[in-house]
């Protein structure tokens, strides 16, 4: 049987820094609130010419500088995304198109924050199946675009990146398990509530933006994202100290010691980077996972447990062999 395990890594933040203190020149909030209500201390703001797929581009060059695999080898793009570049083609032929890369399946998913979960389940699953053997898994994300740079509720949250695994068939796992939720009955809790089909006039007019109910997020997301963890370690029947390291989304870093903590894992085990990043949606795991290969801290043979969280609810877990 095939297994797909992980080759590669890499990651890409957009050059422009918005500070904390930057924003309370801009709404009415501080770096003391924002900082101890979600551990944010600054995000990356793509510059307005640069796109999603720009960013998953550099991303995916900055995986290739490993040395371990070339465009030519890449058989599966799936870009996990929110803020795709058009409304069609997908990101992932805009991306496929750029490498060079020919005749590839190349598709976007759409599952927010939870979404490089979703993808990496879709590319194992193509792997194990024998239907690909190198497959590029991005989340990529220009989330700026949709936030209300009026609103202090959502805009002190949220950030721009990419990050990328390239999975690659393999005799042993890699990746030993996903799992995957979703329930589109707290669809009103977190949305951009517009889009191709309904309202499009506030696309056009640039005022599509991101709708939260912060409070309630908060508790449903540190419920499942414990509930979806619990379900991968029992699958591999696995004790939470075989978990040498815990990847969460990073979307609130109290949400981060809240689950931690319920799993009894304890926080130097646990990755977080959203002090610099804020929250990049999709692209925030493959972030971390990067920023913690290449600051030496996950190692090849480490146990990696990775669980995200976001709109639609989504939710999902990964538990995997680097
Ligand atoms: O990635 C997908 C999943 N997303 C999440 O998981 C996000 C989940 N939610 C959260 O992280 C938190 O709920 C927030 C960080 C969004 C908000 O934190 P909170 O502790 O739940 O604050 P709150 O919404 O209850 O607001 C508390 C107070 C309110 O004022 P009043 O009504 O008590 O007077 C807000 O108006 O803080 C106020 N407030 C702010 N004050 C200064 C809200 N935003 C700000 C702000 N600066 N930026």
């Amino acid at each position: 049987m095939s297994f797909s395990k992980i080759i590669a890594t890499g990651s890409y933040l957009p050059t422009g820094v918005v500070t904390n203190y930057d924003l309370a020149k801009m709404v009415d909030t501080s770096h003391d609130w924002i900082y101890s209500r979600t551990g944010i201390e600054q995000r990356h703001i793509a510059h307005s010419d640069e796109t999603t797929c720009d960013l998953a581009e550099q991303a995916v060059y900055a995986a290739m500088e490993s040395g371990r695999f070339d465009a030519t080898d890449i058989d599966l793009i799936v870009v996990a995304t929110t803020t795709a570049d058009q409304v069609f083609p997908s990101t992932a032929c805009i991306l496929q198109e750029r490498l060079g890369i020919r005749n590839s399946p190349a598709f976007d998913v759409q599952a927010v924050c939870a979404g490089f979960l979703y993808a990496i389940d879709i590319a194992d699953k193509f792997i194990r199946t024998n239907c690909a053997n190198r497959a590029l898994v991005i989340g990529a994300e220009t989330f700026s675009r949709i936030i209300d740079w009026t609103d202090r509720t959502t805009c002190v949250l949220f950030g721009d990146g990419a990050g990328v695994v390239v999975l690659e068939a393999s005799g042993t796992p890699g990746i030993h398990s996903t799992h995957l939720r979703a329930n589109g009955a707290y669809k009103d809790l977190l949305s951009v509530p517009v889009g191709v089909s309904r309202n499009f006039d506030q696309v056009i007019n640039g005022s599509a933006y991101t709708q939260m109910q912060g409070g309630e997020v908060f508790k449903i997301a540190v419920k499942c994202m414990e509930q979806i963890a619990v379900e991968a370690l029992e699958a591999n029947e696995a004790a939470v100290d075989q978990v040498d390291w815990m990847i969460p989304h990073q979307a609130n870093t109290r949400i981060i010691t809240a689950t931690a903590k319920r799993l009894g894992i304890p926080m130097e085990k646990v990755i977080v980077t959203i002090n610099q990043h804020g929250n990049t949606s999709a692209a925030s795991i493959p972030l971390a996972l990067d920023t913690a290969v290449r600051d030496g801290r996950i190692k090849t043979g480490d146990t990696i447990l990775i669980e995200g969280f976001g709109g639609g609810f989504t939710w999902g877990s990964a538990f995997l062999t680097f």
